[in-house]
């Protein structure tokens, strides 16, 4: 570790306010409690260092106290310049967590961030978006001896840290947190639907009911936006580019056409696929005055929003997190967010019922790694089932759900190929 500083937040005085937020986020966190309690007593991550890239949110603070618990020493940085929550970082330092995060931080600061936590020589890194582990393996390659793996948290991440894989350039064995059941199942679907909605609702208060709501990507997020969204009344249309996608957007009842054709006629527009320039130039020249713009997937890249500002002839802020852009012909379209994912940027992100489970993920692989030291691969592995059914059997428990239980028979049955009709 450094001698100098190893945190940095916006104001230590927010402190009590983020400890009584992450008691209450501990709340419906149970599965996290439960693990924390075991922790303490085994201490599995005894002597671990731990340097974690995450959004800085009371339920990551959850996280970070169960690692501590644990025996783990664990430094954090935002995984966004927009989604800290100042009052849990602050917090978080006061309970010994260095923390290096303040909402709304530049670039330039959001790379020291990730620059002090890697300081800290970790033997864990935990991301969510890849940019530490990037980081890591381009700038500070002298760490990489020292780690024993890490764990990614979201689909955008795995997909670059695949990519790290595919080429050779990974050098670490890494977990994709993001693809357990119950991590996408339930984060991606329910998470990221109720609060994308909830962020876009707080920033402008419109009302959904009437809407005419375009979704790009119907992915597991896409998914769970969707269906909120139909929920609350508002006309949904999908714009899709994988066919098996497309049409199960068209059987759960949505309409489904080439963003083209959705820009002339959509009220709002939320992108949630993970890829870039999605909204593109074109797409914003036929859109209609007044529409919203709005991003939950993981980097601010799926609006074009350079090509938006090339379009505008004056942008002024209207509230916060809401930007007008007049265009040279006088329509005016409406940026949320800064086109940054809007559930973190405008509301609290995922409600920490579904972080309990996406977390208790973490802390498990977390374990995992420790206990498995030295004899994983350098590759991108799925999170080991047992943990992801130990997660679901976990909350099923906490919600006070019992299930049914295959008998002797039935299990012969289901693994046998000898009785027929
Ligand atoms: P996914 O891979 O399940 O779905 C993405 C979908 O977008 C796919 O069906 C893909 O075919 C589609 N797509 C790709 N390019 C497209 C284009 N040009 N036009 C229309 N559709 C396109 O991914 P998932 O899990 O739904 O995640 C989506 C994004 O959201 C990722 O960046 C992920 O990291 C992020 N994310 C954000 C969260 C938040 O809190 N806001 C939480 C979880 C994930």
């Amino acid at each position: 570790m450094t001698s100098t500083k190893n945190y940095d937040v916006k104001d230590p005085n927010l402190a009590d306010l983020g400890r009584r937020r992450i008691d209450w986020a501990s709340r419906e966190m149970p599965v996290i409690r439960l693990l924390r309690e075991r922790f303490v007593k085994e201490k599995p991550l005894s002597g671990t260092r731990i340097a974690a890239c995450l959004h800085i949110t009371t339920e990551t603070a959850n996280l970070a106290l169960t690692l501590q618990a644990g025996g783990a020493e664990t430094i954090l940085c935002a995984s966004n310049p927009l989604s800290t929550q100042d009052d849990a970082a602050a917090a978080l330092v006061e309970y010994g967590i260095p923390t290096n995060a303040i909402k709304g931080e530049d670039s330039v600061t959001y790379y020291q961030h990730i620059s002090t936590v890697l300081d800290s020589q970790p033997h864990i890194t935990v991301d969510d978006g890849a940019d530490l582990v990037s980081t890591l393996h381009t700038k500070r390659e002298d760490l990489i001896s020292g780690i024993i793996g890490g764990t990614e948290e979201t689909t955008t991440g795995v997909i670059r840290l695949r990519s790290m894989e595919k080429s050779g350039d990974l050098k670490y064995p890494i977990i994709a947190v993001n693809d357990a059941q119950t991590k996408y199942l339930f984060d991606n679907r329910y998470g990221t639907g109720q609060s994308t909605i909830d962020g876009i609702t707080r920033a402008t208060n419109i009302l959904w009911a009437g809407k005419k709501l375009v979704v790009c990507g119907y992915g597991w997020c896409g998914h769970g936006i969707t269906m909120r969204a139909k929920g609350m009344g508002a006309h949904v249309i999908v714009s899709e580019v994988e066919p098996v996608r497309a049409l199960e957007a068209v059987m759960d009842g949505f309409q489904v056409m080439p963003l083209m054709e959705a820009a002339r006629i959509g009220d709002v527009f939320i992108t949630i696929s993970g890829d870039k320039n999605v909204i593109d130039k074109a797409h914003l020249e036929v859109m209609k005055d007044g529409v919203l713009l709005a991003n939950s997937g993981h980097f601010n890249v799926e609006i074009n929003i350079p090509a938006l500002e090339d379009l505008s002839r004056n942008r002024r802020e209207i509230r916060p997190f809401v930007e007008e852009f007049e265009l040279s012909d006088g329509r005016k379209l409406y940026l949320l967010g800064e086109g940054r994912l809007i559930n973190l940027a405008a509301a609290e992100g995922h409600p920490a019922s579904v972080m309990d489970m996406s977390f208790a993920n973490q802390a498990l692989c977390m374990e995992y790694l420790v206990k498995n030291q030295g004899a994983l691969e350098t590759k991108v592995y799925s999170v080991p089932p047992e943990i992801d059914k130990e997660v679901a059997r976990l909350k099923l428990d906490a919600m006070g759900i019992a299930i049914d239980t295959l008998t002797p028979e039935q299990e012969k049955y289901l693994t046998s190929w000898d009785e027929g009709t």
